[in-house]
């Protein structure tokens, strides 16, 4: 009896230990020292990131034991764990999701091919299940040993990027740098997160630029998260630290649906849908041209008073974002007054146009609270392309089939109220506040123009003009030229705007609209 009990160490066969040792091995990253190195920069490591983001243990990975073909340029004798990135599936908040995390332990995080080809997997997967991407990116760039292998490498998930987007959601996240071509893959992604003090996107480093153009800069102000999000509108979400910026994914992910076949997840609601609010009939109360903050507005509307802001410090004349009618996402566009005046220019074109196609690709309906006076005026404006750049917004809202609904609550004048959703551009339901203001322009403006001469002409000049003013305020100043020629569906008490909008979108849940068959448009890019 005795001759047939084996030793403990045998319940794990060798083929199993075998296993064991090859993922121990895969799986040490760059080594001690350079995790030290890593953690001394305030940067936590590649598998750690991965289980901050997901669900507890549901990380499954993928290619674990993939390894790089190359030998050139003294890479013939390193092992590079895992190539330098841990790929696979999780899931977050329950839901499936597909995960890159870049590993700078390991040569810098740079990209050879195998490392490339393992990204490009799991991209690929992430197609073929509907299932949301996010790259948790830190790297040196191109693997330049591999020469043009790694740069392929990148066209192929550039390559991806693009065939993914739209498709299903997409979300980068700079932990690290981000370097030369390789910031087009986060810049084709739909979020692009970034963490103050350690995030740095560039497409030529401060010692190349001041060679070239002879200015100083040095990381942060050339391609910090802060110039990122609030100067060049590369990044949607500044993070306070790499455990804040898995926070806000998270959240961010509850907002979206799984893909462009499915609508956002509905939440139990959290409020009351016939909820009035007496703050917002102040609003139609105030001198209009006193200025606030449409979030004000937002807060009192949504489920909860929450509102997830995208973009919130870049082009802060718009406001975009989610919110919850009821327990539904919602997508918000709003002008801004406390900026500008509200007023549109390139960058509010800019983002409210991919916010706004971002809402249309995936299912989520679009809240629109117009309060504009119109395109912001100057050289700087013009010479800049606000007439080729400001027509991605009118573009995007035009192109958009998911269910519109759009409240004028004051100013609403010249091109600016045609391209803020309007009926004309098929918005589904328009309503106006009374205090709205529908009108080609200001009324001193319009009587500057129409009456100059008569004014002039007048003995009282002053008061001349002081009366035409009052007569085009009176004709024109309000909504309700617009809802005698059905342009506004309702003129609402804003009190129950909340109740009227969870009407409205609720409603239009059934909208089908079949596009005229051709193979894209061409939108102003
Ligand atoms: C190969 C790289 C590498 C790269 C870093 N390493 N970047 N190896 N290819 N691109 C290696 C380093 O040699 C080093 O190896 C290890 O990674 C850590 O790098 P350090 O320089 O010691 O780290 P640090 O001081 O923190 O500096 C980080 C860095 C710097 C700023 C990212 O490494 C750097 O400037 N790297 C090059 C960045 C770059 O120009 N990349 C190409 C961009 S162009 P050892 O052996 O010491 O561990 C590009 C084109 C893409 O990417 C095109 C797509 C179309």
């Amino acid at each position: 009896m005795t001759e047939n009990v084996k030793p403990a160490k045998a319940l794990v066969s060798a083929k199993t230990q075998e296993l064991q040792a090859r993922r121990r091995k895969a799986m040490a990253g760059g080594g001690l020292e350079r995790e030290k190195q890593q953690k001394a920069q305030g940067k936590l490591l590649a598998r750690e990131r991965i289980d901050l983001l997901v669900d507890e243990d549901s990380f499954e990975e993928v290619d674990l034991l993939m390894e790089k073909r190359s030998s050139e340029f003294g890479l013939g004798g390193r092992y590079l764990a895992a190539d330098g990135v841990v790929t696979g599936f999780a899931r977050i908040n329950g839901r499936s999701v597909c995960v890159y995390s870049q590993d700078f332990t390991v040569m810098g995080g740079s990209l050879g091919l195998a490392h490339a080809q393992k990204i490009c997997k799991i991209m690929d997967l992430a197609m073929a299940a509907g299932a949301p991407v996010i790259g948790l990116c830190d790297s040196g760039g191109a693997r330049i040993q591999e020469g043009v292998e790694s740069l392929g490498g990148y066209a192929e998930i550039f390559y991806r990027n693009v065939q993914a987007s739209g498709y299903v959601p997409q979300i980068s996240a700079i932990l690290g740098p981000c370097a030369g071509g390789a910031v087009y893959s986060p810049a084709l992604t739909d979020f692009v997160f970034m963490i103050e003090g350690t995030s740095h996107m560039f497409i030529t480093g401060p010692e190349v630029i001041k060679s070239a153009t002879g200015e100083s800069c040095d990381f942060e102000s050339l391609g910090g998260a802060k110039t990122h999000s609030v100067k060049s509108g590369v990044c949607h979400f500044v993070a306070g630290s790499e455990h804040d910026c898995f926070r806000q994914i998270r959240e961010l992910l509850e907002y979206l649906p799984q893909n462009c076949r499915e609508r956002p997840a509905s939440v139990m609601p959290s409020d009351d849908p016939a909820r009035k609010s007496r703050l917002l009939d102040s609003f139609t109360e105030m001198d209009p041209k006193k200025s606030y903050k449409i979030h004000d507005v937002i807060w009192e509307i949504a489920d909860g008073h929450q509102f997830f802001e995208v973009h919130r410090g870049f082009a802060r004349n718009i406001v975009a974002g989610f919110i919850r009618l009821n327990g539904e996402t919602v997508g918000v566009v709003g002008n801004n007054p406390a900026v500008l005046s509200g007023a549109l220019d390139i960058g509010a074109s800019e983002k409210g146009g991919r916010f706004v196609r971002f809402c249309d690709a995936f299912n989520i309906p679009l809240l629109t609270l117009v309060d504009v006076p119109g395109y912001w005026p100057g050289l700087e404006q013009e010479w800049g392309g606000i007439i080729r750049k400001g027509a991605k917004l009118l573009y995007a809202y035009c192109q958009a089939t998911v269910p519109k609904v759009t409240v004028v609550l004051r100013k609403a004048y010249g091109g600016a109220y045609d391209v803020m959703s309007s009926k004309h551009i098929r918005g589904d339901i328009n309503y106006a506040w009374p205090s709205a203001e529908i009108a080609v322009m200001g009324p001193q403006g319009a009587v500057d123009i129409l009456f100059k001469g008569e004014i002039k002409a007048s003995p009282e000049p002053a008061k001349a003009r002081q009366k035409l003013i009052d007569d085009y305020t009176q004709k024109f100043v309000s909504p309700y030229q617009a809802a005698e020629r059905g342009y506004v569906d309702e003129v609402i008490a804003a009190c129950e705007t909340r109740p009227k909008l969870i009407r409205a979108f609720h409603f239009l849940r059934g909208k089908k609209v079949e596009r005229m068959e051709k193979k894209h448009g061409n939108i102003p890019l």
